[in-house]
């Protein structure tokens, strides 16, 4: 079997989650109009970034809203975000072109320099040093820290060993997700999640809100969504690639076979922990980095960033409460999610509160097909 397809094979014990909250935006539905489209062949009034692929220009709104901690309509009319009417919507295009030339003069067209780098959360960049001047962060040149192989044996270990992990071929997940509505994600609103898993590599996952239903899911070849109007899609190329990873059933045991490259990159705080960093690259996708926690060795955080074009979007998860699920493995109770999926608004957090971990509950393959699209079917 070749590698790559190796790869494709092996796909989230514990990750998986994070499949379930970035999907659920796609769950809600993009338009199918927007499917191949450029910025301008999609929008009305696009100067600068024309040729962006169209499903990357509200990522990046999001990433200049948050540089330069301001709202929407700092630069844009409400609704009409095409009205050329505000000053700093100018001021932004031109600032676009200068870090579009900053980085291709200088760093080889890699986004090196970015919005936030200057503005920093503000719409007026500091001159002067802050002080103290000592960024807390990921030290470098670390000494006298474990190999990556120690570090990923370790967790294995932590969750209860390969046996044990092995044991168990199916898992029924249910709990609470707590999704971000409203005007800038400020209204938690409770949704029952219940996420199915069968390995080597099926996911279904169910959201009920008081209101509707979304689900979405792998199975075994392609993630799907299925949006409260019942119309099914698929979403973009890099999620199914995201989702195909996250969808091994034994991803703890096959993290060296996902990523392939791991480096240690220092230790960090995490949730008033030290934790491990780890560099970790998959095939064919940008680099994420995983955190162990030093003394128990559990996954506490993995980090992952989107392309957009003005720097990349950061999307972070952060597992917590690990307990027995009862058959000798450990599964973490809460999951958080910042920003609530990883195409949103990076202000935004999501909350599963896990309630049940079933363990080989019996799942019949049948389940995990995807669905018809209902929408399409009555012709809309
Ligand atoms: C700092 C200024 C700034 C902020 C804040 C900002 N935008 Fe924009 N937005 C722009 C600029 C500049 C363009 C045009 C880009 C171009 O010309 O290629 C644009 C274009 C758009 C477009 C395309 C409109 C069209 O039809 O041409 C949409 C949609 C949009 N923004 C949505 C948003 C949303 C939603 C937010 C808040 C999350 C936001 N923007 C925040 C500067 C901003
Ligand atoms: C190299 C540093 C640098 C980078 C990178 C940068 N800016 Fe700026 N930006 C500035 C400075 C400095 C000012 C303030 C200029 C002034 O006060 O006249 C500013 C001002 C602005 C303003 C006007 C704010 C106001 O109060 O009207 C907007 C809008 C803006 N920047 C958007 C952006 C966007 C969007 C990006 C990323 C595409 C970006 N900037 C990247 C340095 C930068």
């Amino acid at each position: 079997m070749s590698k790559l397809l190796v790869c494709l094979k092996k796909i989230g014990v514990l990750m998986g989650l994070t499949l379930a909250a970035s999907l659920l935006a796609h769950a809600q539905g993009a338009p199918p109009s927007m499917e191949g489209k450029t910025a301008e062949q999609f929008y009305k009034s696009i100067k600068v970034l024309n040729g962006v692929p169209a499903d990357q220009v509200i990522e990046a709104m999001h990433q200049i809203r948050a540089a330069l901690g301001v709202n929407c309509e700092f630069c844009h009319e409400d609704p009409d975000r095409a009205a050329d009417t505000k000053e700093a919507k100018e001021t932004a295009r031109m600032m676009m072109r200068m870090v579009m030339d900053i980085n291709k003069n200088n760093f080889k067209g890699q986004q090196e320099v970015t919005c936030y780098t200057c503005h920093r959360g503000s719409t007026v960049p500091m001159t002067t040093v802050a002080l103290p001047a000592v960024e807390k962060g990921v030290e470098p040149e670390p000494q006298g820290l474990p190999s990556v192989d120690q570090i990923l044996t370790k967790y294995v270990q932590a969750l209860g060993g390969e046996q044990a992990l092995r044991k168990i071929t199916s898992r029924v997940i249910i709990g609470t997700q707590y999704i971000p509505t409203g005007p800038g994600g400020t209204i938690p609103v409770p949704a029952a999640i219940e996420r199915s898993q069968k390995a080597p590599n099926l996911v279904m996952n169910t959201y009920r809100t008081a209101t509707y239903t979304v689900s979405d899911g792998f199975d075994g070849t392609r993630a799907w969504a299925q949006a409260a109007t019942g119309r099914v899609t698929e979403p973009p190329a890099t999620d199914q690639m995201r989702a195909k990873r996250d969808s091994d059933f034994y991803l703890p045991l096959d993290l060296k076979q996902v990523y392939t490259q791991m480096q240690l990159r220092g230790v960090a705080n995490v949730n008033g922990h030290d934790a491990y960093v780890l560099g970790a690259r998959p095939q064919g996708d940008s680099a994420e980095r995983l955190y162990f926690d030093v003394q128990t060795g559990l996954l506490v955080r993995k980090w992952s960033s989107l392309p957009t074009p003005v720097g990349e979007a950061p999307f972070q998860v952060d597992y917590e409460d690990y307990r027995d699920t009862s058959s000798g493995v450990k599964f973490p109770y809460l999951i958080t999610m910042n920003p609530a999926n990883a195409r949103t608004e990076p202000s935004t957090t999501a909350t599963i509160r896990v309630t049940k971990v079933l363990d080989n509950a019996p799942l019949d393959s049948s389940k995990f097909a995807k669905p018809e699209s209902k929408a399409a079917a009555a012709g809309q």
